[in-house]
């Protein structure tokens, strides 16, 4: 009798433990599996990128951020514009700050798709003291996670404010706001002096092509870009090519206001000026 029982436990334990081994094998092909439809279809999810960047980077050090991201990209499929597209981006805005810039007036610049952040610490190195910088994610979780990739590389809440929201709602209700913060009441968290000529001066859009158009359109609207001169900067990438033409064929149409500066692989600049560029 006693003898049967234990052959009964013996059974038991062996199939328990046949089971928890498939059990443990399900998990990891689901994992690799995830993986590598992460791999194929290239969206690496932003918590991924911000972990590796924030525990390699040294903290503080923008180089440093900015080569960890890199770091990643050289080997991993990446959403940030990468150091090709970057480098570009890096003259333009030079130039920009050259051309646009009055010395001692605020620099609004906008940017539409922060993801993690690596374009809004490219932009925000190049600003001058009196530069800031409002960047909009629509996805609440990565918006935190770009956040602090900017807290990380040494940058404040007094240069930078991040829109958790979509473009289309962070730019109507824009107007107001950039009023409102243009009174350099105590407290302002983008306190700046006043500027007879306020709009945004630079424009990076780099969120959803379908909808560059749509919020050009708003942002004109709304007179949010700065009469006297502001430069846009579309990034085209080969997704929705359909989205950059649109408002590629807008802009030609609109010559009274809007001439293509340069356009680079990756990069088009256009300029803005009310009156004619
Ligand atoms: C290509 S990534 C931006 C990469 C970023 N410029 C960089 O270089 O690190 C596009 C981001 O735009 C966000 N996005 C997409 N549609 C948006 C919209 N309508 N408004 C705001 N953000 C949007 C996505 O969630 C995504 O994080």
């Amino acid at each position: 009798m006693w003898l049967l029982a234990a052959a009964s436990l013996l059974l038991a334990a062996v199939m328990a433990s046949s089971r928890l081994r498939v059990l443990v094998l399900v998990r990891v092909l689901v994992r690799v599996r995830v993986r590598l439809q992460s791999l194929l279809r290239g969206t690496p999810s932003a918590r991924t990128v911000h972990d590796f960047v924030f525990s390699n980077c040294k903290h503080g050090d923008v180089l440093s951020v900015l080569e960890t991201f890199d770091l990643y990209a050289a080997t991993r499929p990446s959403l940030s514009i990468g150091p090709h597209t970057g480098a570009l981006l890096d003259q333009v805005v030079a130039q920009v700050l050259d051309q646009v810039v009055d010395p001692g007036r605020p620099l609004w610049a906008l940017e539409l798709g922060t993801h993690c952040g690596y374009s809004s610490v490219r932009l925000l190195r190049l600003l001058p003291p009196s530069g800031r910088l409002v960047t909009v994610e629509l996805d609440p979780p990565t918006a935190d996670l770009g956040e602090e990739v900017l807290l990380v590389s040494g940058f404040t809440h007094s240069q930078f404010q991040v829109l958790t929201c979509s473009s289309a709602e962070a730019i109507s209700s824009m107007r107001s706001n950039l009023e409102t913060q243009q009174d350099p009441s105590p407290g302002s968290t983008l306190e700046t002096q006043q500027d007879p000529s306020p709009g945004f001066g630079l424009v990076l859009m780099d969120h959803d092509p379908d909808q560059y158009l749509p919020d050009l359109l708003a942002l004109e609207g709304l007179d949010l870009l700065r009469p006297a001169g502001c430069s846009l900067l579309l990034v085209s990438r080969d997704q929705n090519p359909e989205g950059l033409q649109r408002v590629l064929d807008h802009i030609r149409g609109r010559a009274d206001r809007y001439r293509v500066s340069r356009d680079l692989q990756g990069l088009v600049e256009v300029f803005y000026r009310e009156g004619g560029p």
